[in-house]
Parts: structure tokens; sequence; C-alpha cells
């Protein structure tokens, strides 16, 4: 068991406190806004009974809970810890200066680790003295349910750094990416951007409404994907694997080439249609009810993801 700080508390900074305390370690909280933490400690109360009715949490609630406690001062916080994940606002400013005061304020051994999604760590480390232990742990939300966190170094992150976090990460229950070097969006990120991106020129162009996108994704593409990547869905998707599969498809995707060039707008009457279509069947003051219902969701698919690996093979 190791003490972790969570420096910033809010959407993400909650959600790391419940995937780390489930996998034994202390957690420290702290926030610049005192209320954040608790407001956190109280949305953790809630969701913690929810775990465990999906076979998410091995022990009961409150002794995962009981793990979890509010700091007022980012020194003491840190004290001791052996991994911090910062999860401030997602601007290079405030992660410059926050990095600046883990880098002085915590223990030489202690690793720094951002949640940021979208800021490559070189941009707000390159200044630190001890540079060399910062990297970023960016998770999809909600961790305690999503595996995956992609591990990013920057180009000064010692090896040593990345193979730890990486490890304390497959300890804590998630499935690290460890990037080789710092890339704009990193992976998932990229890829999400290479769908969305074709997902807003067909409903752009008039070739599809969003219900036809979503439910390409939710009732086709997604239910492999849910259990396989998209290498191993090829290679099972032609007689002889997956040169197999590019001799017979690489022809028609190179075609498609030329489409995927041009950017979608992202704005204009094309974002009024697609905004006024999720409006009509979610309207604005109902978003807060449907992400709890998407959170109860992937808590099901989660346990039965559980299952079925161990059921079926993994
Ligand atoms: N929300 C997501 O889906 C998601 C997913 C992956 C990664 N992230 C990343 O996680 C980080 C946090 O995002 P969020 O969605 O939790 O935002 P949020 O606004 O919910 O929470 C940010 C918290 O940080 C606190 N804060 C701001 N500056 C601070 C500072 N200097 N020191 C301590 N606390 C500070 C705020 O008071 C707030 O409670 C961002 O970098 C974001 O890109 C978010």
């Amino acid at each position: 068991m190791a003490r972790i700080a969570i420096v910033g508390a809010g959407f993400i900074g909650r959600a790391w406190a419940i995937t780390y305390a489930r996998a034994g370690h202390e957690i420290r909280l702290w926030d610049t806004r005192p209320e954040a933490a608790q407001a956190a400690l109280g949305y953790i109360d809630a969701l913690l009974p929810d775990l465990a009715a999906n076979g998410l949490l091995d022990e009961p609630p409150a002794t995962v809970r009981a793990r979890m406690t509010p700091y007022g001062e980012l020194a003491a916080a840190l004290d001791g810890a052996a991994h911090v994940q910062e999860s401030t606002f997602e601007d290079v400013a405030t992660k410059r200066q926050i990095f600046a005061d883990l880098d002085r304020l915590a223990a030489p051994a202690t690793v720094l680790a951002s949640s940021t999604s979208a800021i490559l760590p070189s941009l707000f480390t390159d200044h630190l003295a001890g540079r060399a232990r910062c990297l970023v742990v960016h998770p999809i939300n909600p961790p305690y349910v999503i595996p995956a966190v992609e591990v990013v170094p920057a180009p000064w992150t010692d090896p040593e750094v990345v193979a730890r976090t990486a490890a304390f990460l497959r300890a804590a229950g998630h499935a690290p990416i460890v990037m080789k070097r710092e890339l704009d969006g990193f992976v998932m990120n990229r890829m999400q951007a290479a769908l969305l991106a074709e997902a807003f020129r067909l409903v752009e162009d008039g070739y599809a409404t969003i219900e036809d996108i979503d439910i390409g994704l939710r009732e086709g593409l997604a239910l492999r994907w849910s259990f396989m990547g998209p290498f191993e869905t090829i290679d099972l998707n032609a007689p002889a694997g997956v040169r197999d599969y590019i001799a017979r498809y690489a022809p028609f995707f190179r075609r498609l080439e030329a489409d995927f060039a041009r950017s979608p707008a992202w704005s204009g009457a094309g974002l009024d249609a697609i905004e006024g279509a999720r409006r009509d069947v979610l309207p604005a003051d109902k978003l807060v009810e449907r992400q709890a219902w998407r959170d109860r969701r992937l808590m099901a698919l989660a346990a039965h993801k559980r299952r079925a690996a161990r059921d079926i093979g993994a």
C-alpha cells in the first residue's frame, strides 16, 4: 500500500481517488477550493455502493472510503506520497504553476503525474529541476470503470519512472498504454478524433443522420470493439488473417483517403443540425441524469467483461 496525493478534486480527481483507494492505497485529497474535496467525498459516498452492487469493489464501501482524507495544505497532502495525480484545470499556465509547486514540495522520489487530456508533458515540465520524475497519466472518464490509461513521457522523463508508473497502474487494475514519446492527442484522442471527423462529415454532407451514426457504433462496430481492437478485428475477418484482409480491402480503403483529407466544418448549419437532433432526444436539463445512466451502463458492462473474460477467456 502506498500513499497517493490527489491534487485537484473535480470530476477526474474524485474518480482517481476511487480507483486508487480500491487498489488499497491511502489517498490524500487537496484542491485550491476546500469545498471541492468535501464535494468529491460526498460524490464518492454516493457512488461506492453502486460499484459494490456491480461487483466492482472487492471490499465493503466503508473500507475503501476510510482510506480517503481531505487536506487543507498542499505540503501536508504530499508528505510521504509515492505518486501524485494532478487533475487541475486544463490550462498550460495552471499546469506550469502547479507542477512548479509540486516539484518544490514533494520528496525527490515522488512521481508527479498529470491527468491532462491534451497538453504535452514537455509544455509544463521543462522548467523543473525534477522534470525527470514528471509524466502524463491520462485516463478515460471514469477511470474506476474504464481500465485504459495513457502513460506519456516528456523527452526528459526517466524511463524507470515510466516503467514504475505503468506497473503501479497495472497493479491498480488499469491497462496502461505506454507511449514511447509524446504526441499531440496521445493515442486514444487521435483515434477518437479520426472517428468523430468522419461522423461529422457524413452528417454535414447529408449522407446519414446522427441516429444512423450512433446505430453504426452502438449496434455495430463497438460490439466487437468492446472486447477486441481493430487489429484483432481485421485479423479474424479474412480467412488467412491480417495480410489477407489488407490484400482484399486496402484498395477500397485507398479510394476513401481523399475524402478523409477534407476537414469537417465543425460549425455552422451542420453543427446546428447535430445539436438540434441531440437536444430533441435529450433536453439540456437531462444531461446530468443521462451521465449517471451512462456510468451505470458502464459499470454493468465492466462487470460483464470481467465475468466473460473469466468464463470464456480474455
Ligand atoms: N473530465 C474528463 O472527462 C477528463 C478526462 C480525462 C482527463 N481530464 C483532465 O483532468 C483534469 C481535470 O479535469 P476535470 O474534468 O476534473 O475538471 P474539473 O473542473 O471538474 O476539476 C478541476 C479541479 O481542479 C481544481 N483546481 C484548479 N486549479 C487548481 C490548483 N492550482 N491546485 C489545486 N486544485 C486546482 C478546481 O478547484 C477543480 O475542483 C484536466 O486536465 C482534464 O483535461 C478530464
